[in-house]
């Protein structure tokens, strides 16, 4: 049989891997596919950058849409990133009739519910393993391999370099901006690393596993985010002597009232295995009813990584493109019709339990006055650590660090007590609040 037409749009890292592996493992994917793969056509701006990359073994064009005009290409492969240009070319590629492949995140986070319509409406797949966590195959897990389950939750650390400067933090006891630079530096972080610290990127891809895992439309808008700008490495520490690991953790949780979506750091105890990811390494834990916890741990970026993710989906596709659509593997786990409008919980309503840390004045009665609040806000105590002011401000200090470990709350009380602790005058600074999950 004649070998599936493949065009890349946007060939560079991940193009290039996709274009090697399949090269290298021709033979293999071909027996696993039950028929040949082959990228035929690439496209990037700079024609001769492409060349280089695929020789003569593809055609390079510099326009995107001549692979799309294309009547011999089967699939297109989006490797182009970005919300608008790319978003163009998905739509014209599935009204052409293309199946699509895309590693964009952000585009199927926040566009996806468009797309996958436009996608049913045509009759094609929409295929994005390579979006959520690199070369951990994650959405086939949570599509396919976990669909006997009632998901209860999933938790992620699905952005490496957030990962990496966390670890770098906490190894070498250094601020988030001093690690941030030296990332930069050694090209783990990007020159505008926006989207990573901030959270955003690992918000895409906690939206998509979160439509995935409850079956309801990607609602990227409705995720909270909270980055990782504002840790101090005071936080790390203290987390390390109460047994925790502060992570930069994607969760989606269902409730009965509603589905949790959020991104911000949070304490993870030291001995989950989750907690001892380091690096730019991702990884995603996911609790079924009946399967109980799973763990699944790889590299979330990179050329090859991404590259495996990218052609598994090209093969699920070679298998299955001649399939009536109605029976092929839907493209959020769960059929078209029967999607769930269980609502995304504001994130006042989400209930979890806190690391709180005070800078006060080191006199009698500051530490009695701030139970006190979280007592009367009905907030129970988990574990209280008070340093010693000298350790704080050296000999003679006046000030010292409070840092409570509270039980579960929902977030609009701790932030109703939050505010009363606040207004104290011997509470000397903002205090800071990092979530914590025991993700047992
Ligand atoms: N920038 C991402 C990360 C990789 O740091 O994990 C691509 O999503």
């Amino acid at each position: 049989m004649k070998p599936i037409q493949v065009g890349i749009l946007g060939i560079g890292t991940v193009g290039s891997g996709v274009f090697n592996v399949l090269q290298r493992n021709q033979e293999e994917i071909t027996r696993r596919a039950g028929r040949g793969i082959e990228v035929t056509m690439v496209s990037r701006r700079n024609v001769a950058e492409a060349q280089a990359l695929v020789g003569d073994k593809a055609h390079v064009v510099a326009d995107a849409r001549a692979i799309i005009a294309n009547p011999e290409i089967d699939i297109v492969v989006e490797l182009i990133g970005g919300y608008t240009l790319a978003k163009e070319l998905v739509l014209e590629a599935i009204a052409a009739g293309k199946h699509v492949v895309t590693a964009n995140k952000a585009l199927l986070a926040v566009h996806g519910t468009e797309i996958f319509a436009a996608a049913h409406a045509k009759g094609v797949m929409v295929a994005f393993e390579a979006a959520v966590a690199g070369g951990i195959p994650i959405i086939k897990s949570l599509r396919e391999g976990l669909t006997a389950n009632s998901i209860q939750w999933v938790a992620g650390i699905i952005n490496g370099t957030t990962n990496f400067i966390l670890s770098e933090m906490r190894d070498k006891g250094l601020d988030f901006a001093v690690v941030l630079k030296e990332a930069q530096r050694l090209g783990y972080a990007e020159a505008d690393p926006t989207f990573d610290i901030e959270g955003v990127d690992a918000a895409h891809k906690l939206t998509l596993m979160s439509a995935i895992a409850f079956g309801i439309p990607v609602q990227f808008d409705k995720a909270y985010i909270e980055g990782i700008t504002q840790l101090g490495a005071q936080d790390i520490k203290y987390a390390e002597q109460l047994g925790y690991r502060i992570k930069l953790l994607g969760i989606t949780k269902r409730t009965a009232a509603g589905v949790e979506l959020r991104v911000h750091p949070s304490l993870v105890p030291s001995k989950r295995l989750i907690a001892n990811v380091e690096g730019a390494m991702n990884a995603v834990v996911v609790q079924g009813d009946a399967v109980g916890t799973t763990l699944y741990y790889g590299k979330g970026a990179g050329s090859e990584p991404t590259a495996s993710a990218v052609i598994a989906d090209l093969v699920d596709i070679t298998r299955l493109h001649t399939a009536d659509p109605a029976h092929r593997v839907p493209y959020l786990a769960f059929q078209h019709h029967s999607m769930s409008d269980l609502p995304v919980l504001p994130m006042g309503d989400v209930v979890t339990s806190y690391y709180l840390r005070l800078r006060v004045a080191d006199q009698a009665g500051v530490l009695a006055t701030v139970t006190g609040l979280l007592a009367s806000a009905d907030i129970s105590i988990d574990a209280v650590l008070q340093r010693e002011a000298d350790e704080i401000g050296g000999e003679g200090a006046t000030q010292t660090d409070v840092i409570i470990l509270t039980h579960d709350c929902t977030e609009s009380r701790m932030n109703a007590a939050l505010a009363q602790m606040q207004a104290l005058p011997t509470v000397l600074a903002p205090i800071t609040r990092i979530r914590k999950e025991e993700l047992a």
